[in-house]
C-alpha cells in the first residue's frame, strides 16, 4: 500500500527574477513501512525535496498524496531555554494538543529511551547523540506515519552515529513508521534502508534505485556501494 505518492513534481527557487529549477517532473512512491534513503552529491536537491514534503516549500507543480509526516532537520533544533520535556512537548503545544495525556506519553517515551534523568535538564547539558535522540522522540510524539529525516547524524562522531543508526532502525520498526532518510553516507543508507535512491541528474528528475535485502553479504553490498559512487561521481548516467 502506498503511503506517499509524488507525481510529476517540479520545483524551482526564484531569485531576483531568475528561476533556478531544482526538481523537474519527479515521481516517487513510498510503501507503508518502507524505509528509503536518498543519497547524492551536494546540491542535487535532496533537502529541497524533503522540505517540499514537509510543507516548508509549497509553491510546486505536480501532486503529492501523503499520509501524515514529521520532519527532523539536520541540526537538532532544541531551544536552549526550554527543558528537554518542554522541548519535546513543543509540537503538541503548537498544534494546541498539549494535554496531560501528551505529557504522560512524552515522559513514557523518555523513560523508554532511558532519558528520564534528563527530563528537567537543558539541551546544552546533553551530548550531541542524546540531543538527536530527544529530537527523534519529539518527531515520534507527533504521531505521524512518515518520518522525514535530513542527515540527522552527520554532525556526530562515527561511534555515536553507528549506535544511533541501530537505535533508529529498532525504533522505527517498533513504532511501525515509514521513512525517507537523507544522507551522504552510502554505508548509512545501505544499513538503514529497504531501498536506496541515488540522485542522477540536474535538475533532479529521476533516481537510480537499489533494492537492499537484509540477506545481502558484505561483497554484494560493496558492489552496490561502488555502483552508487560511480553514479554520484557522474561516471555512470
Ligand atoms: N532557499 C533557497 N533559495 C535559493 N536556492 C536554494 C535555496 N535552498 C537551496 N537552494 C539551491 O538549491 C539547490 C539544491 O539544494 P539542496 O536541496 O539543499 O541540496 P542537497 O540537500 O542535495 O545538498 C542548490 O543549488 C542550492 O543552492
Ligand atoms: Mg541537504
Amino acid at each position: 500500500m502506498n503511503i506517499l505518492n509524488i507525481k510529476n513534481l517540479t520545483f524551482g527557487y526564484k531569485n531576483n527574477g531568475s528561476h533556478n529549477l531544482i526538481i523537474q517532473d519527479l515521481s516517487l512512491k513510498l510503501d507503508k513501512n518502507e524505509l528509503i534513503s536518498i543519497v547524492g552529491g551536494s546540491g542535487c536537491g535532496k533537502s529541497t525535496l524533503i522540505k517540499i514534503l514537509a510543507g516548508i516549500e509549497n509553491e510546486y507543480d505536480g501532486t503529492i498524496l501523503s499520509a501524515s509526516k514529521a520532519y527532523m532537520p539536520q541540526k537538532d533544533v532544541l531551544f536552549p531555554w526550554r527543558t528537554i520535556l518542554e522541548n519535546i512537548l513543543l509540537p503538541l503545544e503548537i498544534k494546541k494538543e498539549d494535554s496531560i495525556q501528551g505529557k504522560r506519553q512524552a515522559i513514557s517515551y523518555l523513560k523508554k529511551f532511558q532519558l528520564d534523568d534528563y527530563i528537567d535538564k537543558y539541551p546544552q547539558e546533553l551530548s550531541g547523540g542524546m540531543r538527536q535522540r530527544v529530537s527523534f522522540i519529539r518527531t515520534l510524539l507527533t504521531d505521524s506515519e512518515i518520518l522525514l529525516l535530513d542527515e540527522p547524524f552527520s554532525a556526530l562522531d562515527a561511534i555515536t552515529r553507528e549506535d544511533l543508526q541501530r537505535w533508529l532502525l529498532e525504533n522505527i520498526r517498533f513504532f511501525n513508521k515509514s521513512m525517507i532518510f537523507i544522507t551522504h553516507d552510502i554505508d548509512e543508507a545501505l544499513f538503514l534502508s529497504d531501498r536506496v535512491l541515488v540522485c542522477k541528474n540536474k535538475p533532479l528528475n529521476n533516481f537510480a534505485e537499489f533494492q537492499i535485502s537484509k540477506k545481502y553479504d558484505a561483497v554484494k553490498l560493496l558492489e552496490i556501494k561502488t555502483e552508487i559512487l560511480s553514479i554520484i561521481k557522474g561516471e555512470k548516467l
